[in-house]
């Protein structure tokens, strides 16, 4: 059976790893060289973006377990910062024993925005380009054809007055179904193209024609589960929600909250080549939508005392176009995702994003985040010097309990075990 719950997948060297995603995903040979050498063709890099002189690379890893909407999934991470993978598959492991992550996600909507200023009669500017909505959408439908024929393309146009210090500004959003794509490249040609019409109708002046990152019509959300008997019990629960109360309630903790969550959903973005800034743009704007920059999950107690976490917030990511359409690596990423569907790989950020708090806020209401982090790296030694899986427990083990994290006492450790010594 197809499974993303597999146990001691960190403990197995790479290549093994390596294997078990191979088989999942169904990986070709040629695939699995890409990934296993992460090479970006220089070329390619050369026509990304402008001046390269060479290439930068990070570590792409898996996290396991993931159960969303009753799919197995295995979730390429890339990021530096160590413990995040982990944290994940815990969490996920833990969701799953009560049935995983449900998520859903709205149609790709962005905004584009055109601002217009000086507009010498705001009632009536608005009157005619209302009057002139359904011309405006067919317009800007005409400048992206096959977005249109897929089925995608602007759906709605609205009017917006905000004030300034020098006057009233105009702004007209139109909202376009961008499909898989981001859509940043599509709704910035067509806000560009209305605003001449624009201008002639309003008789102001049209400065800025772009996307908004506050993707607030592009949402993505998960709920999951999370039984008191699988987080280690009631006081573990009460320990989360008053980490919940805390960021819901103090900017500077919501801060921290929400960087926790966009550890998970960047490093997935990352992987599957998305504009990590926009989304990251999108996620804390929406977090300060109510003018009070918030937490972006949510959590409550159910009658039997289990924990429910859930999350919302705008994904603006595609699986066509863009980073996805030259990057090798990104195009791996979606198929071990087994992913084509924008909406898809939102629901499963989402689900990431949820997971990664959730595992952020249970080791802080708890033992704190540092002796996990001293685990890993104690880890990492034990198997810098050779321990092999069945040795790394006992090696880590020893050096925590000793609070001698090093090398050299990790090879003393593996000696004496091979020889028998007792610790
Ligand atoms: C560290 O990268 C992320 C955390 O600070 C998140 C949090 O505090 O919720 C652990």
């Amino acid at each position: 059976m197809r499974t993303s719950r597999i146990s001691g997948f960190y403990n197995l060297p790479m290549d093994e790893r390596l294997k078990i995603v191979r088989e999942f995903a169904g990986l070709t040979d040629e695939e699995v060289e890409v990934l296993r050498e992460g090479k970006l063709p220089r070329e390619v890099a050369d026509h990304m973006i402008e001046n390269v002189i060479g290439l930068y690379s990070l570590p792409f890893a898996i996290a396991t377990n993931f159960l969303i909407n009753g799919k197995d999934y295995l979730i390429p991470m890339v990021i530096e910062e160590p413990s995040v993978v982990a944290a994940a598959s815990n969490a996920a492991k833990m969701a799953r024993d009560s049935g995983g992550f449900e998520a859903e996600a709205t149609d790709s909507i962005m905004i584009s925005q055109i601002q217009v200023v000086k507009v010498p009669d705001l009632e009536e500017a608005i009157r005619r380009i209302m009057a002139e909505k359904d011309k405006l959408i067919a317009a800007a439908n005409e400048m992206d054809p096959l977005l249109t024929r897929l089925g995608g393309g602007a759906r709605d146009l609205e009017v917006r007055v905000v004030g300034t210090e020098a006057g009233p500004m105009l702004i007209v959003h139109l909202l376009v179904d961008t499909l898989d794509a981001m859509g940043a490249n599509t709704v910035n040609t067509m806000a560009e193209g209305l605003a001449p019409t624009i201008e002639r109708l309003t008789g102001g002046k049209v400065y800025l024609r772009i996307i908004s990152n506050l993707a607030d019509r592009r949402l993505a959300r998960a709920k999951a589960k999370f039984s008191k008997a699988a987080i280690g019990g009631e006081e573990v629960v009460e320990g989360i929600m008053w980490a919940y109360r805390f960021a819901k309630h103090d900017p500077y903790r919501a801060a921290t909250h929400n960087k926790g969550i966009m550890n998970g959903i960047i490093a997935v973005a990352l992987a599957t080549g998305q504009d990590t800034r926009a989304l990251e743009a999108g996620a804390h704007s929406y977090a300060a939508r109510s003018g009070k920059y918030t937490t972006l999950t949510n959590y409550w107690v159910d009658d039997n005392g289990d924990l429910w976490g859930s999350i919302e917030l705008p994904l603006a990511v595609g699986t066509v176009g863009g980073v996805v359409r030259v990057h090798p690596i990104a195009k791996i990423a979606l198929k071990i995702l087994g992913v084509e569907k924008a909406r898809e790989l939102a629901m499963i950020m989402a689900s990431v994003g949820l997971a990664q708090n959730f595992a952020a806020l249970r080791a802080l209401a708890t033992e704190g985040i540092q002796a996990g982090h001293m685990k890993l790296h104690a880890r990492n030694i034990a198997m810098s010097v050779g321990a092999s899986p069945s040795e790394i427990d006992e090696v880590v083990e020893r050096m925590i309990r000793e609070r001698k994290i090093n090398v050299e006492r990790a090879k003393q450790i593996l000696e004496e075990m091979r020889s028998g010594k007792k610790a």
